[in-house]
Parts: C-alpha cells; sequence; structure tokens
C-alpha cells in the first residue's frame, strides 16, 4: 500500500482500492484524483473541502452522510466506535476531541460530532486522528488496533500542537507517524522537525515529514 500527503489533512491511500480522506487542497487541485471511496472526519470545510463535488462513495458520521445523500452523493454512514467494511477496506470510527459543523451558504449546519479513522487495507492500519485535542483513550486505539502508522495533527490552535502529539505517539505506539495540519496558514504553525527531534529522542517512533504530494511505500 502506498500513502500520499496532499497537504494539511487529506491523504490518500493507494492498494486494493484507493481511498481519500479529506478531500481539502487550498487550490481545489485535489479534484483531479480519482479515489473509489472518500472518507471525511468532519464537517469544517477544511475536511470536508471537495467531497460533494468529487461524487465518490464516501464513509462518513451518519450526519454527515445524511448531509451528502442530499447532494446525490452513494454514502456509507457509520459512528465512533463502530467498524465497517467498504469494497473491502475495513473503517474504524474514532472519537475526535473537536467540534464539528457543515458550511452551507454560510450558516452551520449540524455535522454529528467529529471523528478520526482507523483503515486496514493490504495488511496495513494506519491511524488518521482528524482534528483533535489529546485523550488519553488513544491507548485503546493502539491497544486495539495496533496501527502501524499514525497520522497526527501537530498544528496547535485548533488541534494538538507538539507536546500533545507526542504524547499521542507514544499512548498509539505505532513505528511511523506523519504529522499533518500544520503550516497550511499562519495560524497553525509549527515545526514539524522539533516534533521529529523530540520524539525520536525519546522514543523507538520514526517520524516522517512528508511535503505536500510525497507518496510513501507503507511497507506491505
Ligand atoms: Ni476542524
Ligand atoms: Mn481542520
Amino acid at each position: 500500500m502506498k500513502l500520499t500527503w496532499f497537504g494539511h489533512s487529506c491523504v490518500l491511500l493507494s492498494g486494493t482500492k484507493k481511498v481519500l480522506i479529506d478531500p481539502f487542497m487550498e487550490d481545489g487541485s485535489i479534484l483531479g484524483a480519482k479515489p473509489d471511496i472518500v472518507a471525511v472526519t468532519h464537517g469544517h470545510s477544511d475536511h470536508l473541502g471537495e467531497t460533494v463535488a468529487l461524487n465518490k462513495k464516501t464513509v462518513a458520521i451518519t450526519e454527515i452522510a445524511k448531509y451528502l445523500k442530499t447532494k446525490g452523493l452513494l454514502t456509507e454512514s457509520m459512528n465512533i466506535g463502530g467498524t465497517h467494511v467498504v469494497d473491502g477496506v475495513t473503517f474504524t470510527m474514532t472519537q475526535a476531541l473537536h467540534s464539528t459543523s457543515i458550511e452551507e451558504a454560510g450558516v452551520g449546519v449540524s455535522g454529528g460530532t467529529a471523528a478520526g479513522f482507523v483503515i486496514h487495507m493490504d495488511d496495513v492500519t494506519v491511524y488518521h486522528a482528524g482534528d483533535t485535542g489529546l485523550f488519553s483513550d488513544m491507548k485503546l486505539i493502539g491497544d486495539l488496533y495496533h496501527p502501524d502508522i499514525a497520522m497526527l495533527p501537530i498544528g496547535g490552535r485548533f488541534t494538538m500542537g507538539v507536546p500533545e502529539a507526542m504524547m499521542a505517539a507514544s499512548f498509539i505506539g505505532a513505528r511511523t507517524v506523519i504529522p499533518i495540519h500544520y503550516n497550511t496558514w499562519n495560524r497553525i504553525a509549527a515545526d514539524p522537525l522539533m516534533f521529529k527531534k523530540s520524539l525520536e529522542r525519546t522514543t523507538d517512533i520514526v517520524v516522517k515529514i512528508l511535503s505536500p504530494g510525497e507518496t510513501i511505500e507503507t511497507g506491505s
């Protein structure tokens, strides 16, 4: 399986299926992606992004799935704590400490609650935390699902910053951690190198800092 980070929270998993998580790119260029499945962590526009325009089968929490259905999309609804297999790809929806709403014509529509995903495909398990603050039940995500790779926000202000993400990484125990949701704008400025150095000095975890558009082989 291959993993591509397009910047911000937008990640493409390419294996048996192409799974695009949080399809937001500032210039909208993610519209060129041809995923089989889209997965949305929450309703904020920097995550819901181009979901409607992409018009692919979309995995999301019940409230967002209902909203997307009104836009004509094929949806696979689920909720926190649940596991659902879509076309051979296993999605588990995890909690996220964060708010959510869908912007529709300048008004906020309910988006349920914010979430994260554990996704299992081709013998690789990844955890995309979505937007979240630190919570100690991340230990359970490690104990139950044993993710090989964890994608964690480090930008601060709206999510965990570097110190919190360091603790999150040790809670989860994934061998590889990829920082996301930083430096998209000044208000979520963070130093991924500091995150990498601090975490690698104190743990066996490897931090992979990706450039937008960069693809890595996940090992399986
Ligand atoms: Ni958000
Ligand atoms: Mn966000």
